[in-house]
């Protein structure tokens, strides 16, 4: 039986590095004999350009209906000036709440090959590690009340941080599941000093954690997690985070990597029927100053198809086989613009599609 994927390439070099995530999915799909139906559809600035919408109703049914979403980027300044809820970014803020997609994984790994491209020293990096699991359909990004008003005279503008217990026990969950497969060792990141929403977190994690003796839990305030992730990173297996602060530090710790351009992401959960959902996509946005011009790096979106097998296919081997080749082409000297270094020879550095063709030759 064919796997229905639905591909949502997006904006700006959204476009071009989920290309290249599909010709490797097909390649790959044809050494594992898997049977991937693709259907492509638009979403973003593209979707408000062709339907007036970010996300039309009939994009979103095609997800529902086939709860595997690859996806490129969104975001175009030339629908900054729409009205907040029809801005690009709304796409997918709907997706994650409608799919029910509440674990965000971010893992964050420092190639060996990339030291040099990062602006840490070498030493703080060799070894790095770590998966950031990210609450993603609750905290502030969805609060209410939120809006904008006149009060007293003056403008004002409000959105609420509000957590229930249950949507921090079930990401709570997937973190302490996932550092039973790696490390052991969870730190939850919090603001409880100060906020009532982040009390409640510490709290729930808390209660959690005594399912998992195994495993090593640690709270850690957001303002200094913030600075340990780039004092050493190396503390770090397993980091949960709210919505919020994740968003954030995954930005911060993607630098741990050399570049926004190598992080993938999955997006995991279940709709309300019950089936699961997954949507994979690169972390980095639309970079519409480079798009169309072959010189995005595609190696996020290639590991995100990675993170696809793995997570929504279970195929386990496929999915190394391209994070496999991704090293390969990394420790072979192969770099994009964005994680070259001073001493890379121009004839190194390779565009879209060229960096896409070294990792296809590569797959097994
Ligand atoms: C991310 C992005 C999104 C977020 C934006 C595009 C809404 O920054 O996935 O990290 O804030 O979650
Ligand atoms: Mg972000």
């Amino acid at each position: 039986m064919a796997h229905q994927i639905v591909a949502l390439p997006g904006d700006g070099i959204g476009k071009e590095v989920t290309a290249a995530a599909l010709t490797v999915l097909r390649h790959q799909s044809e050494i594992h004999s898997l049977d991937l139906e693709v259907e492509e559809m638009p979403v973003g600035g593209s979707a408000i350009a062709r339907h007036g919408q970010p996300l039309p109703d009939f994009v979103l049914e095609a997800c529902r209906r086939s709860p595997i979403v690859l996806l490129g980027a969104v975001g175009d300044p030339a629908f900054d000036s729409q009205p907040p809820h029809n801005r690009p970014e709304q796409a997918i803020l709907k997706l994650r709440k409608e799919l029910g997609l509440f674990a965000n994984l971010r893992p964050v790994r420092a190639y060996p090959a990339l030291l040099e491209a990062s602006t840490l020293k070498p030493e703080v990096l060799e070894g790095v590690d770590i998966l950031i699991v990210r609450e993603l359909t609750g905290g502030i990004y969805f609060g209410q009340p939120r809006g904008q008003e006149e009060r007293e005279g003056a403008r004002a503008a409000y959105n609420t941080e509000i957590y229930y217990d249950w949507e921090i026990e079930r990401i709570a969950h997937s973190a302490f599941k996932a550092a039973r497969l790696r490390g052991r060792r969870v730190v939850s990141v919090d603001k409880s000093n100060v906020l009532e929403a982040s009390r409640l977190w510490r709290a729930v994690v808390e209660e959690v954690a005594g399912q998992y003796p195994e495993v090593e839990l640690r709270h850690m305030l957001v303002d200094n997690c913030a600075m340990q992730l780039i004092r050493r990173p190396l503390q770090f297996d397993v980091l949960l985070t709210n919505n919020l602060f994740g968003d954030i530090l995954s930005d911060e710790a993607a630098m741990l990597t050399g570049s926004l351009g190598m992080l993938p992401s999955a997006s995991l959960g279940r709709l309300r029927d019950g089936r699961a959902a997954g949507l994979f996509e690169p972390v980095h946005g639309s970079a519409p100053d480079i798009a169309g011009e072959d010189k995005a790096n595609p190696l996020a979106a290639i590991a995100s198809a990675a993170l696809l097998l793995r997570h929504a296919l279970s195929m386990e081997e496929a999915a190394q086989g391209i994070e496999k080749a991704l090293e390969e082409v990394l420790s072979e000297g192969w770099r994009c613009a964005d994680i070259a270094s001073s001493n890379t020879p121009p004839a190194s550095i390779l565009g879209t599609r060229d960096m896409t063709e070294k990792v296809v030759e590569r797959l097994r």
